[in-house]
Formats: structure tokens, C-alpha cells, sequence
């Protein structure tokens, strides 16, 4: 079986994307399978995590693998003073697949390259968060019937939300125009300007989040401002409730405008917007579960055809 991991999204090349986006389709219309009947799963969350982890459980569930790992590094023994390389070595020798979340930056990419299985990447400090990105694109598409030239807005901490840097790699390779919106102390980081600069990725800055400004969005993308990542918290608290999306602030919005959110909120989205028809974070998180189904296929070798063949259903 050939083994791919899932560490970063600039990896993907367009046509790999929209295989995995196809994959997820089938899984929507069949989670539950035994392709991967006999295997084992590892998730090692160094960090919290509610959708990740547990949508990749499910999703390793509903394929037929048994799941093992931990959810607090505390009661590992990396609180003996076991080195990453050391736990991804032993784990590798129980399970056929890592899932790891981890607080530093290029932790997973650092795995990848010692472990003998497959290392997925649930999100690496402020890094990247690959298989979330795959999951909002499938989003994306599906709210939209396409990915090709939207107006993309990111509202919020785009410093330190790792999501928003997944999510504008991947969609380099359908013309997007990006609308950053944040304080200047979130502002995008300049590698990813210049990532968009290199790529031809059009973008815009603006301040003001008003219904003037997001009138022309196709998809308007919130995030929470990572108080984890903050070691000044009187810089948090200055900057937290900065920008919030509030219902009346929709009275421009186009008819097919959705709202995304990785989750979890704070108070970036006012809960008189959940019962909006724009509001799709809830629906965007249960995609989680199709498109990490489609991950672990991709990373332990099954095909499409294998997929769209499964006599288990
Ligand atoms: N979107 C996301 O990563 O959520 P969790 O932190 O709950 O996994």
C-alpha cells in the first residue's frame, strides 16, 4: 500500500484537490464503509480540539479502523521528556496512521519525515490546518456549484489563524479574490502577501466591516482571535471583539453568500446570525467528517475506484 501524508495543502496541485473534493462527494452519500476494516488509527492531540478530532474518530469509525491515541500530551509520556521523534517512532508501531495536532510550527512536517506511516497534519501552531482547508473547499463548492473566481472575504485574526493561510494556498488554484479584514496588530502576515503576489492571487485590505463593504462577497469566512497565541493578554483583550458579524450587518449581502467558520466562535459571530440563511458553519463542520474519510483514503492508498466499488455499503 502506498503511503502519502497530509502535512501541508501547498503539496496538493489542482487536479488532487478536486479528486479528494469528488472522494468526499461519495462519502456524503455513504459514510459508512469498511475500507479501512483491520486498520489502526492514532490521534495524538498536543493541543484541544473538539470537530478535528472527533470528526477524524468518526471518520476513521465509519471506515471500519479502531482508533487509539491520546488527548492531552500529560498523560503521555511526553511529560517524562519523550521527544516528538521518539512518540511518532512508537506509535508508528501500533498504528497504520498518525493524526497529530501540535502547537509548534512544522511539528507534523518534522514527523512526516521520521515516521514509517502516514502523518496527517490537524493543525501545527499558526501554521497550517490542511484537512480543515479540505474541508471548506469542499464547502465552498458545494454552496457555491463551483471554486473558479469567487470574492473571498477573511474576517479576523489572520496573524495567528491558521486556517485563513491553508485555505488561501489552496485557492491559488482557482482565481479567488481575497478580502482581508483584521486589526493591524492581525493583519495577514507579509509571507502570505507575497505568497499572493507570486501566485497572482488578488487581494485587498480594508478596515471598515460594513454591509457596503462585504455587498459583492461570495463567501464570507470568520475567525476567532487565538488567545492561545497571544503572550501579551492585554494586547487580546484590545483587539478580541474588533470586528463582529451581526444580522442587520447582512442587508447587502447576495443571495448565495454563505458564512463560514472553522469554529469554535467566541463572539465574532453574533447568535442572531445562526438562523440567518447565510449562516453554513454548522453544515461546514458536519463536511468535516466526509472529507477526512476522504484523507484517510488518500493517505493509506485506496482509490477512487475502490471507493465508487465498495461492496461493503
Ligand atoms: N476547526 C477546528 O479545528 O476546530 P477544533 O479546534 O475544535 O478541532
Amino acid at each position: 500500500m502506498e503511503k502519502h501524508n497530509f502535512v501541508n495543502i501547498q503539496g496538493l496541485d489542482r487536479e488532487q484537490l478536486l479528486y479528494l473534493i469528488e472522494m468526499a462527494q461519495e462519502f456524503e452519500k455513504h459514510p459508512n464503509r469498511e475500507l479501512l476494516k483491520g486498520k489502526v488509527i492514532a490521534t495524538l492531540f498536543y493541543e484541544p480540539s473538539t470537530r478535528t478530532r472527533l470528526s477524524f474518530e468518526t471518520a476513521a469509525n465509519r471506515l471500519g479502523a479502531r482508533v487509539i491515541g491520546f488527548t492531552d500530551a500529560k498523560v503521555s509520556s511526553v511529560s517524562k521528556g519523550e521527544t516528538l521523534k521518539d512518540t511518532i517512532l512508537m506509535v508508528s508501531n501500533y498504528a497504520d496512521a498518525i493524526v497529530m495536532r501540535h502547537y509548534i510550527e512544522g511539528a507534523a512536517q518534522y514527523a512526516s519525515e521520521v515516521a514509517p506511516v502516514p502523518i496527517i497534519n490537524a493543525g501545527d501552531g499558526a501554521h497550517q490546518h490542511p484537512s480543515q482547508c479540505l474541508l471548506d473547499l469542499y464547502t465552498i463548492n458545494q454552496t457555491q456549484g463551483t471554486l473558479e473566481n469567487l470574492n473571498i472575504y477573511l474576517v479576523g485574526d489572520l496573524k495567528y489563524g491558521r486556517t485563513v493561510h491553508s485555505l488561501l494556498m489552496a485557492m491559488r488554484h482557482f482565481n479567488p479574490t481575497f478580502h482581508f479584514i483584521a486589526p493591524k496588530e492581525l493583519a495577514m502576515p507579509e509571507e502570505y502577501k507575497v505568497y499572493c503576489r507570486e501566485h497572482n492571487i488578488h487581494f485587498e485590505e480594508h478596515e471598515d466591516f460594513t454591509p457596503e463593504v462585504i455587498a459583492n462577497a461570495d463567501i464570507i469566512y470568520m475567525t476567532r482571535v487565538q488567545k492561545e497565541r497571544f503572550s501579551d493578554l492585554m494586547e487580546y483583550e484590545r483587539v478580541k471583539n474588533v470586528y463582529i458579524l451581526r444580522r442587520d450587518m447582512l442587508s447587502l449581502a447576495r443571495p448565495n453568500m454563505k458564512i463560514l467558520h472553522p469554529l469554535p466562535r467566541v463572539n465574532e459571530i453574533a447568535y442572531d446570525v445562526d438562523d440567518s440563511p447565510h449562516a453554513y458553519y454548522i453544515e461546514q463542520a458536519r463536511n468535516g467528517l466526509f472529507a477526512r474519510e476522504a484523507i484517510f483514503c488518500h493517505c493509506l492508498g485506496i482509490s477512487m475506484e475502490e471507493v465508487k466499488n465498495d461492496k461493503t455499503i
